[in-house]
């Protein structure tokens, strides 16, 4: 009689077991149809690519950028050993941007790109609640809003954490326990979030000489693959401006060259220390400038005043600038 009635209890112990795992099943679904009709739209899926050469190859063709073979083949091994990478750099020297494509080519989808600052924290990546819809249906999955590191795991898709020091470091390692486990625990749904494929990776950037940050824990700067962005080499400077210049008008390659250098003494000067990103912007302003003049060639006069608007980015760097331009163009 014992006997059977624990028979009994098991069975309907063992019957609630299997209804509240497809009611999950169900709840599951839910939150994955919301996340699609949210995001879906910006993530039309493409064929992955997963190979270094290709990837180098795509990273020119599709983005028009000009990515060294090591730092991609690095990302690559990070990325299949489960580790996330974190760009570090001067400012426009393409992390953010070629951080981007690199997760876009991996997953076949496009990124997501989280801009962190201070106030940043799981409500605004993961998910919260809607607070009317919550006090109608009670905080659960009808109420709940998924963010975009959410709908990254569950869309197998990549996250770009850009400028990862002005987060603060409880937020840091969050998203490192995230990674890690390649999973996302929503307590209050009472639901664990599990990434399916390897789309999900993660790249965070950073610019260690910009002072007003936070310094990154030993915990984080152990756990990721710190890959350092430099200033490119004269040439391949070029080669990027040149790449996102258009053909017309033409900027002769003279005062391509001088531009070239005039940057490069700016970096040991100055204290707003151009990129190549100001480069291609100096570059484009100039050709603009030829253009609206209805000449088919960039002149020196161009250059020049672009070159004001451009590299003036701070009061006090206005001498040192104004020397530079001076020393390189006699104007
Ligand atoms: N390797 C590159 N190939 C092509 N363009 C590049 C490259 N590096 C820099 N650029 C130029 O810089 C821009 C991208 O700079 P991006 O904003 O990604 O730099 P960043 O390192 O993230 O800078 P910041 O620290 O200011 O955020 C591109 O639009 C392009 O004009
Ligand atoms: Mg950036």
């Amino acid at each position: 009689m014992e006997e059977q009635k624990r028979l009994a209890e098991e069975l309907v112990e063992a019957k609630q077991r299997t209804v509240s795992r497809s009611e999950a099943k169900v709840k599951a679904e839910t939150i994955l149809e919301k996340v699609k009709s949210i995001y879906g739209e910006l993530l039309e899926p493409r064929e992955p690519v997963r190979n270094p050469e290709e990837m180098v190859r795509r990273l020119r063709q599709d983005y028009r950028l000009l990515v060294d073979r090591e730092l991609v083949y690095l990302v690559v091994a990070a990325f299949l050993n489960g580790r996330p990478v974190l760009f570090e750099g001067p400012p426009g020297t393409g992390k953010t941007e070629v951080g981007e494509a690199i997760l876009s080519l991996w997953s076949g989808k496009n990124a997501f790109v989280l801009p962190c600052s201070e106030n940043y924290d799981e409500y605004r990546v993961i998910g919260d609640f809607h607070p009317l819809m919550a006090m109608k249906y009670g905080f659960n999955e009808e109420s709940f809003i998924p963010r975009p590191l959410l709908a990254a795991v569950l869309l197998d898709a990549g996250v770009l954490v850009d400028e990862i020091r002005r987060s603060s470091e409880e937020f840091q390692n969050m998203l490192l326990d995230i990674v890690d486990k390649r999973r996302i625990i929503v307590p209050e749904l009472r639901r664990v979030f599990r990434a399916k494929g390897l789309g999900f990776q993660v790249i965070f950037t950073s610019n260690p000489e910009d002072i007003a940050q936070n310094e990154l824990s030993d915990a984080f700067l152990r756990r990721v693959v710190r890959v350092k962005f430099t200033y490119p080499s004269p040439e391949r400077e070029a080669e990027i401006v040149r790449m996102r210049l258009s053909s017309t008008p033409r900027l002769p390659d003279h005062l391509l060259s001088t531009m070239i250098e005039c940057v490069n003494e700016l970096r040991s000067t100055a204290t707003h220390k151009p990129g190549p990103a100001d480069t291609v912007l100096w570059a484009q302003l100039a050709a603009k400038m030829a253009e609206l003049r209805g000449s088919s060639t960039v002149s020196l006069d161009d250059v020049v005043s672009a070159a004001r608007v451009v590299l003036f980015k701070r009061d006090e760097d206005a001498d040192t600038v104004e020397e530079v331009v001076e020393k390189f163009f006699g104007k």
